[in-house]
């Protein structure tokens, strides 16, 4: 996790301005939103360009030649320009539009694999996957009889680098890792790791879901294959992601789905395909989507990535210190370089009574399995709390947020007295 000059001054109380959301009542009591992790809240300039969009410059793009159309794939071909330029990317064709995180797995699961895959070659994932990162592959693995192995972590909640080399081989024709594990925090050494990868001469894809809202991306620096995102956990709507490929890979790889816009010539008999990025965006897009994902960006550059992650990581350990006073607290993930959430149980305490009890006080964190079962079995639990913060949350809002969980203890285990 690179550290920044903290002396950036931040203004929370301003940034909170502009998010409507943070501003609304749940169940009677001011939202703290805690959950961020899994889909962060909208920015006005989002929905005003999305407002707009639809009100006043509405248009289909690519097909037709009217003046509204034209100025819609203007501006959707902008974003596409936008992106590249967040992440470094060294071509527009590199950023491939999709529904999100998971579809962009998907569609390497699917491509890829087509392409490169024979049985018994081996995909390596990680102990700490999202389901979005798991299933895919054994989709795939099913599929073309590959194997599918998983890297272990180690009980801290860091991976297993010393594991991972030795699983490397010339078998290996790809590693799908996440960036920042969306349970643990972890912030994984992807320009190391991808390195290794490359050494064994296998493609990397990274899932950077969580990371894309924290950390500055440079896909040439890491050298990485295939780094995929979502764009409602990046302050955009829901509905929009985008996998970046490197150029001479996505041009050997082959269609995910077929339909509009993504062809070259259609006869009964055969079709060709457009080069990349089209050849991976069947049918009409998610156009308002990508305008509001190009808000997102804007909005997200003007408040400044690194005092965003300042004030993240400010908040993160002032939220670890005052939780560590609740009795029978236990942490998961314990990485030294760790994004802006905590995992944790309480003893004696079920976590879903316990998003239950915070939801009704108007405070939102999320419970449950978090779309990492094969994780949460490798760490011991059945479900887990987690609160994540984003650069709109206040130490306040952490106050609160322990002095309910503080009261639900007592509530729901009598003997707790604080
Ligand atoms: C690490 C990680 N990967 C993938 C996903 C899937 O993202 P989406 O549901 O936006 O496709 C998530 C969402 O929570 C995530 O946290």
């Amino acid at each position: 996790m690179p550290t920044y000059n903290s002396n950036d001054f931040f203004d929370v109380w301003k940034v909170r301005k502009q998010f409507p959301m943070l501003s609304k009542m749940m169940n009677g009591r001011p939202l703290v939103y805690l959950d961020s992790a899994a889909t962060a809240q909208k920015p006005l300039p989002v929905i005003e360009a999305m407002d707009c969009f639809y009100r006043e410059q509405y248009g289909t793009v690519h097909r037709a030649i009217y003046e509204i159309a034209a100025h819609s794939t203007e501006m959707y071909s902008q974003v596409r320009s936008k992106i590249q330029k967040l992440i470094h990317a060294n071509f527009e064709e590199e950023i491939i539009f999709t529904r999100g995180t998971t579809e962009a797995i998907n569609l390497v699961a699917h491509s890829f694999g087509l392409a490169f895959l024979k049985e018994g070659d081996e995909i390596l994932i990680s102990e700490m996957e999202h389901h979005a990162n798991i299933v895919p592959w054994q989709f795939l693995c099913q599929r073309q009889k590959a194997i599918l192995r998983v890297v272990p972590i180690f009980d801290n909640g860091v991976l297993d680098l010393e594991s991972l080399k030795n699983m490397l081989s010339e078998k290996t024709k790809l590693l799908a890792l996440t960036h920042i594990s969306n349970v643990l925090g972890t912030c994984n050494p992807i320009k190391e790791i991808i390195a290794l990868a490359h050494q064994a001469g296998a493609k990397v894809l990274i899932d950077g879901a969580q990371a894309i809202p924290h950390l500055s991306i440079d896909v040439i620096d890491l050298n990485v294959d295939f780094y995929a995102f979502s764009g409602h956990k990046f302050y955009g709507p829901t509905g929009i992601g985008v996998l970046y490929g490197k150029k001479e890979l996505l041009e050997q790889l082959p269609p995910f789905m077929g339909g509009g816009d993504m062809i070259e010539e259609v006869s009964f008999e055969m079709s060709t395909f457009q080069p990349p990025p089209l050849k991976f965006e069947a049918g009409t897009p998610s156009i308002c989507q990508v305008i509001g994902l190009g808000a997102a960006v804007d909005y997200f550059e003007s408040v400044g990535r690194k005092k965003i992650l300042n004030w993240e990581q400010k908040l993160l350990s002032y939220a670890e210190e005052k939780m560590a006073a609740i009795s029978g607290i236990h942490f998961y993930g314990k990485a030294s370089e760790r994004g802006s959430l905590i995992s944790f149980t309480i003893d004696g305490l079920h976590s879903l009574d316990l998003g239950t009890i915070l939801g009704l006080k108007g405070i939102a964190i999320r419970t449950g399995h978090l779309c990492a079962m094969p994780l949460l079995k490798r760490l011991g639990v059945k479900s887990l709390a987690r609160a994540s913060f984003a650069f709109y949350n206040t130490q306040e809002e952490i106050d609160l947020f322990i002095k309910a969980t503080k009261e639900a203890s007592i509530l729901l285990k009598p003997e707790m007295s604080y």
